[in-house]
């Protein structure tokens, strides 16, 4: 007898299989993450370019099933039980034209080869410029959208849009796009004259754990302007385990998985970081990381 879940994949195979890209069926997505955790999609597709995309999103609306599209993956926990509908990957959106002033790239396009060219300040985070946009990541030097021009972003109506900066919406760890889920194609940015990145790169290498798959910062920084690094290391949290899951002893915002963590256990110990730093110091840490499906 066929399953439910085989159903589905079935389902969207037929929806999307004329479309240009790759599509898998039943993927499982923790290697679509940096966390290395999560069960398994109907199906992943991964569009060569933003016009397939936007057609997967139109069709997979029409036929109710759950869409989600997904950058780097560096921000993201997937529950065990996976997604029951379709991922779209915007690794294949690698678009990348210099000119007048405006570097215009594709939202598949890796941070890291941005920072390398003219976006410094983003030097070390991992993703890509799509997920970086439409959360504004940043270090503490800066967000990329100290650097954006414009945006060009899917619309729920499938027509493609394009904001200018001061239309984004941007805030701490946050921008228009993320609040109302409207996937960004493009971007242009504004290059920074060169720097070395050499001491960034050091200096996070020193203090964050980079060797072991983790979410980056779990939890946004509180507005009173104290670092939950700070604030769950003071709280003596480093060390403390949710079977494989773990508050990083490098840095406190950190929860790595230690080889077979679930995301039921990075879950728990959320939960017990959130209730012991607000029993110690009054705060309640809000998630920077999205968890699907919450
Ligand atoms: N600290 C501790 N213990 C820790 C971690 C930090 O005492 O375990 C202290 C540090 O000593 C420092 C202060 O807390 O005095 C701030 O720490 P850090 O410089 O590491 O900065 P952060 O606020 O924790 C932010 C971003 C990072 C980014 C760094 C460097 C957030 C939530 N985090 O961290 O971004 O890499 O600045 O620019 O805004 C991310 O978003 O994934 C991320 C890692």
């Amino acid at each position: 007898m066929e399953t439910r879940a085989g159903d589905g994949a079935r389902a969207l195979l037929r929806i999307l299989g004329d479309l240009p890209g790759e599509l898998r069926v039943e993927e499982s997505l923790a290697p679509y993450t940096t966390f290395r955790i999560g069960g398994k999609a109907l199906a992943l597709y991964r569009p060569a370019m933003e016009n397939a995309l936007a057609e997967a999103v139109v069709r997979a609306r029409a036929h109710g099933f759950p869409w989600l599209v997904l950058g780097g993956g560096s921000k993201l926990l997937i529950p065990d039980r996976g997604f029951p509908g379709l991922i779209i990957a915007t690794g294949g959106l690698r678009a990348w034209h210099e000119g007048e002033g405006v570097l215009r790239v594709g939202a598949g396009v890796p941070l890291a080869k941005v920072a390398r060219r003219g976006a410094w300040r983003l030097a070390g985070i991992p993703g890509t410029v799509g997920g970086a946009v439409a959360m504004n990541a940043g270090t503490r030097h800066g967000t990329i959208a100290d650097q954006v021009a414009w945006v060009r972003v899917l619309l729920p109506s499938g027509r493609v849009h394009t904001f200018s900066l001061d239309e984004c919406g941007f805030a701490y760890r946050d921008s228009l796009f993320r609040r109302l889920r409207f996937p960004v194609l493009e971007v242009g940015l504004r290059p920074l004259a060169r720097q070395d990145l050499g001491s960034f790169l050091i200096e996070r290498e020193r203090s964050q754990p980079l060797d072991l798959p983790s979410a980056g910062c779990v939890f946004r920084n509180p507005p009173d302007g104290r670092s939950a690094g700070w604030l769950i290391d003071q709280a003596g949290l480093k060390g403390a385990r949710v079977g494989d899951a773990v508050v990083s002893e490098r840095h406190a915002n950190f929860i790595c998985n230690l080889g077979r963590a679930r995301a039921c256990e990075v879950l728990e110990l959320v939960d017990q970081v959130q209730d012991r730093v607000a029993h110690r110091f009054g705060v309640w840490l809000r998630l920077e990381i999205e968890v699907v499906g919450e």
